[in-house]
């Protein structure tokens, strides 16, 4: 793992950036995990800019989200869906027909996990996952005490998730209780994978991660196992781990 501590959160944004378009450089036609939440919204700004500035084309780009609600309309304000949109694919060169986003709707949601996961594996495997981490160090929707090996399915959100992201919602009662969500199998499959954090709400997921042992009550800490992780941090969500690095 290599491991940054950024000055703020600005920077983290930035070298995730930087570091997201150089895959993009070296490997016109990469393959992206991509990730929503509050965590990744700096990255693609300046991905945006970097587009924008004619620096970087994601014509022959294809992505692959790591989640989405299930039964939350596509077109829903807090769908990941809208949320890709909003933040980067509307922004960008990237066809469409490249975009993959779980579908919360389907009517065979075993059949479309398998298909997702399949889609990925013909395409190569995903170059590039970009991550962040939950306040219980989920990765994805992958909550504590999932098993490491799993695919892309359909998962239960832990009360502490629907907790955290009730802020986008106007009722607790509004936030879906389920997800599709790539597997923590899924994730490692990827070549390198980047998690982000900030904030001291994250400090202490990120110490477990890093600190810890590798133990399903902290999903995040298998990526101790893969080979290529970069984990982007700022000062407040690494300060529990500076002394050990
Ligand atoms: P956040 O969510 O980026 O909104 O903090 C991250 C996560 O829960 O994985």
């Amino acid at each position: 793992m290599e491991i940054f501590i950024c000055k703020d959160y600005d920077h983290a944004s930035k070298l995730a950036a930087n570091i997201l378009a150089s895959h993009i450089l070296l490997k016109p036609d990469s393959i992206l995990g991509l990730a929503t939440g509050s965590t990744p919204v700096g990255m693609y700004k300046y991905l945006v800019e970097k587009f924008n500035a004619g620096e970087l084309s994601f014509k022959e780009v294809k992505s692959f989200n790591l989640d989405e609600y299930v039964k939350l309309p596509k077109d829903d304000v807090n769908s990941y869906y809208t949320f890709m949109y909003e933040n980067l694919f509307n922004h960008i060169d990237i066809d469409k027909e490249n975009v993959n986003i779980p579908d919360g709707n389907v009517v065979d949601p075993i059949k479309f996990c398998d298909d997702y996961d399949k889609k990925i594996d013909e395409c190569g495997g995903i170059d590039v996952q970009i991550l962040g981490i939950g306040q219980n160090a989920h990765i994805g929707f992958n909550e504590p005490d999932s098993v490491f090996y799993e695919k892309t399915r359909v998962v239960d959100l832990a009360e502490s998730t629907i907790k955290a992201n009730s802020r986008f919602f106007n009722t607790l009662e509004e936030v879906p209780t389920q997800a599709i969500s790539m597997g923590i199998g899924t994730i490692m499959k990827s070549k390198h994978i980047i998690l982000m954090a900030n904030g001291e709400s994250k400090a202490e997921a990120i110490k477990n991660m890093i600190v810890g042992d590798i133990d399903p009550k902290v999903p995040a800490s298998i990526l101790k196992l893969h080979p290529r992780v970069t984990v982007i941090v700022d000062e407040e969500a690494g300060a529990l781990v500076k002394d050990y690095i």
